[in-house]
């Protein structure tokens, strides 16, 4: 029979366990205010893309509620990226939704636009 003092350890043993299963479960969700908050702190560490991104795509893409996917925020760029590079370049080229054709960029060429989104992204976008 387990004594009073073995039953109480492992009690705590399993409460210790659960809690540390959910703070593992939450840790990588970031709140909408952080998502924000690293939105607005994030910039390209390139000299050209840097002040590219801070005249034009920051204006919306660091920008909590413009309908703009934060720059940073890899779960609301997931959809995007899997549209492949091209898809999203045409939406950027051409314009999608609320996004402005050319994206408010008037010196950006085609290499800037697709190292500009996978900043942005921040995940591999092919
Ligand atoms: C005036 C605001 C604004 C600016 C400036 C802007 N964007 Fe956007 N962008 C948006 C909005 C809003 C969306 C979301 C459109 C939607 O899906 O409703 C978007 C979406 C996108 C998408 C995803 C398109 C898709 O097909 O899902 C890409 C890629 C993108 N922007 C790239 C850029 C780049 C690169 C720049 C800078 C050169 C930039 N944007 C500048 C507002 C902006």
């Amino acid at each position: 029979m387990m004594s009073k003092f073995a039953k109480a350890t492992r009690l705590i043993i399993l409460v210790a366990g659960v809690a540390l299963a959910g703070c593992q479960a939450r840790a990588p969700q970031a709140s909408p205010a952080e998502l924000a908050a690293k939105a607005v702190a994030l910039a390209p560490g390139d000299v050209r893309l840097a002040d590219l991104y801070a005249h034009a795509c920051k204006a919306c893409h660091a920008v909590a509620g413009s309908g703009a996917p934060l720059a940073g925020d890899r779960a609301a760029w997931a959809p995007r990226a899997a549209k492949g590079m091209s898809g999203l370049m045409g939406s950027v080229v051409g314009g999608y939704k609320g996004m402005p054709a050319g994206g408010q960029c008037f010196s950006c060429t085609p290499a800037d636009y697709q190292a500009l989104v996978r900043f942005m992204a921040d995940q591999p976008v092919n």
